[in-house]
């Protein structure tokens, strides 16, 4: 990727009515930075309180005691600011317009619904014994019920852990014994581009692994009435539990630093960690944050293509924009069914202004043609958004040009599951876009660049992303493991937080996000650690060792390339191959499918037994020419036999 591509300056009928111009933009970011305090006791007041916070920060990045507190003497309940506050001046607006799998079924649920729908299964949660500080497993399908199920569990203080409904029985198993999880909230079954996918069946597979047995309950939404087994006590029908309760349910009464949720995602080491997000800075954050880069207007329909089982879903679909009283589309299906047309026609059928979406949704369209959005007129778009990874310049300028009829600005931002908001992006009204940057940052947001030592990099550089000081939306620590957060992020540079991107500084001051410097992969911008594909494969008698990278794929950003090592005696075929593709996908989940397996007799180590992950990748992404410094190998000719026998030509 180079800057050396066209700059689309801010539009004057999007800068006429934004939230922010230029100037705006340059004096709020000033303040933000110079007087942190007193910037965000002002942004406080967007959310609704019990108690006014006057201790506004309290942060240090010191890896002897990293320790972040944002409003710490506030008290409130996010779903007041999300529900209750909007009854009055919206009540009967829509805050959802959900739209099912079958593009026949779509239903509206209004502010007023929502809030009583939230404090029904809120004091459903009670009378099965949830209460203030319990953890709530959410395992659910894109319908309304999982934002009343989160919304129920801030509202009574419990902590929502939502799993992605893509995560296999053991995955899942992992994440409830992670965070100690009592409830399991699921439906019968989710349905997704016309198929049905068992999640019933998964959670009662999860709940026969050891350490599950802390798990008591199992409420079920029904939502395609498919066939399930039950086990009368443990579960519970949602329905028959929620409809009998009343309408109103007291908010709990929360310390701003009181968890709101855990979302786990994973590392370039060990298991997922579950990170933990608190209720106040959170949610000032998802607010102010959605408010400004997606410039939201009182009135306009805006939809994230977003899973709730990501931070996506959770900042921008839920907590952002219910918080802005604003109307959130959530889509149960996927854009490719039943017809690739599926998104524009969404955009048509509900007015839609606002379209935030992935890079690698945007190439799977691309890979069609203009043709595919000829179904669709999308004339109510304003603005488009992209998030998940790095977008190719090619495939932002088809956005521009074929989703938005070359009108609408587009927001590149780039944040991640441990900042709970977005850190860097333009704001549509303010910064002048280049196609694959992400431009510049948010209000209180101090980004910089160093090199491998940690020294500060100036100007135009290339380096590794930190950022130097907290921002409310930032997690707090790794539940249960706050030692690990802070070696995960905070020991790599003393006193700064380490993001695990690459990223260019222009002579523009704009940062380009080159991609994880770690073994983080990036598949369809679902984020996987290498290790956790790797002990799956292990665990397979037929594999003595294994090695996972990714490598360039046009249409998913990243692929997995797996080097395989087999157990002495075992015959490496195709068969071979497609069941340790069939035992990850079993293992982790369909996101997790092997791309491409290659037999390696053996990796390429150092002397000291590290596998060499640099020539991994080259061989991967075909690039054998450089491969580099392998005088350090333990046996260099391992190499000469993976190039020889690469697997992805
Ligand atoms: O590598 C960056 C990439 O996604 C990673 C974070 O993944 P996750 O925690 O799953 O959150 C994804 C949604 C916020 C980052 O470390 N990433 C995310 N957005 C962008 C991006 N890379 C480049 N540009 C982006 N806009």
């Amino acid at each position: 990727m180079t800057d050396q591509q066209n700059v689309y300056p801010v539009r004057d009928d999007i800068a006429a009515n934004a939230w922010a111009d230029r100037e705006k933009y340059q004096a709020l970011y000033q303040q933000s930075v110079e007087d942190p305090e007193g910037f965000w006791a002002e942004q406080a007041k967007r959310i609704e309180w019990f108690k006014t916070p006057t201790k506004i920060k309290h942060t240090t990045f010191d890896p002897h005691n990293v320790d972040i507190r944002w409003f710490e003497d506030g008290t409130l309940n996010a779903s007041v600011s999300c529900l209750d506050r909007h009854l009055e001046t919206r009540g009967d607006q829509t805050a959802i317009i959900w739209e099912g799998d079958d593009p026949n079924d779509a239903k509206h649920v209004t502010y007023r619904e929502l809030h009583a729908k939230t404090c029904q299964l809120a004091n459903a949660l009670k009378e099965l014994g949830i209460g203030k500080g319990d953890v709530v497993t959410l395992y659910m399908p894109m319908i309304p019920e999982a934002a009343v199920a989160m919304l129920a569990c801030a509202r009574i203080g419990a902590v929502h852990s939502v799993v992605f409904g893509g995560f296999s029985p053991d995955a899942l198993a992992q994440r409830i014994i992670g965070a100690n999880s009592k409830l399991v909230i699921t439906a019968d079954e989710s349905v997704r581009g016309g198929k049905h996918v068992p999640l019933k069946d998964n959670v009662d597979a999860a709940l026969t692994r050891k350490g599950t047995e802390v798990c008591e309950k199992v409420m079920v939404v029904k939502r395609t009435g498919g066939e399930i087994d039950w086990s009368e006590g443990r579960n519970v029908w949602y329905h028959d539990l929620v409809d009998k309760q009343a309408t109103d349910c007291p908010a709990e009464e929360m310390n701003a630093e009181d968890p709101l949720f855990i979302l786990y995602t994973s590392g370039s080491t060990g298991a997922p960690k579950g990170l933990k997000h608190t209720t106040g800075g959170y949610l000032v954050y998802a607010s102010l944050t959605h408010q400004y880069i997606f410039d939201y207007q009182d009135g306009e329909v805006y939809w994230c293509t977003a899973d709730v089982g990501w931070v996506t879903g959770h900042s921008y679909i839920v907590y952002g924009p219910l918080a802005n009283g604003a109307t959130t589309l959530m889509f149960e299906g996927v854009p490719s069914y039943p017809s690739h047309g599926r998104m524009g026609e969404i955009v048509d059928k509900h007015n839609v202004n606002i379209l935030y979406t992935a890079p690698t949704a945007i190439r799977a369209l691309m890979a069609h043609g203009d043709g595919v959005m000829d179904t669709s007129k999308r004339d109510s778009l304003r603005l488009l958004g992209s998030v998940g990874e790095p977008i190719n310049p090619e495939a932002w300028e088809w956005f521009y040009r074929v989703i938005g009829n070359s009108k609408c600005p587009i927001v590149d931002t780039w944040w991640q599951t441990e900042t709970g908001g977005i850190l860097i992006s333009p704001l549509p009204g303010a910064i002048d876009l280049k196609p694959g940057s992400a431009t510049l940052p948010f209000f209180g947001v101090v980004p910089a660049l160093v090199d491998a030592e940690g020294n500060e990099l100036e100007g135009v550089a290339d380096g590794n992303l930190v950022i130097l000081d907290s921002w409310p939306g930032q997690a707090r620590s790794i539940w249960g493991d706050h030692e690990r957060f802070i070696q995960t992020y905070f020991s790599t540079y003393k006193g700064m937080y380490f993001t695990g991107d690459g990223c260019r500084r222009d002579e523009d001051g704009y940062y380009w996000i080159t991609g994880r410097v770690d073994d983080v992969l990036n598949v369809s911008g679902h984020r996987m650690g290498t290790a956790e594909i790797e002990s799956s494969l292990v665990a397979h008698e037929a594999v003595a060792e294994a090695a996972v990278v990714g490598f360039p794929h046009d249409i998913k950003g990243q692929g997995i390339y797996i080097y395989v090592t087999l157990t002495d005696g075992v015959e490496p075929t195709d068969e071979l191959k497609k069941e340790l593709t069939q035992w990850v996908r079993k293992d982790i989940g369909p996101i997790a499918s092997p791309d491409v397996i290659q037999w390696a007799p053996g990796l390429p180590k150092t002397r000291s037994g590290k596998i060499m992950r640099r020539i991994l990748r080259k061989i991967a992404a075909n690039e054998t020419g450089g491969l580099g410094d392998t005088s350090t190998l333990a046996d260099p000719s391992v190499v000469d036999d993976l190039i020889e026998n690469r697997a992805n030509r």
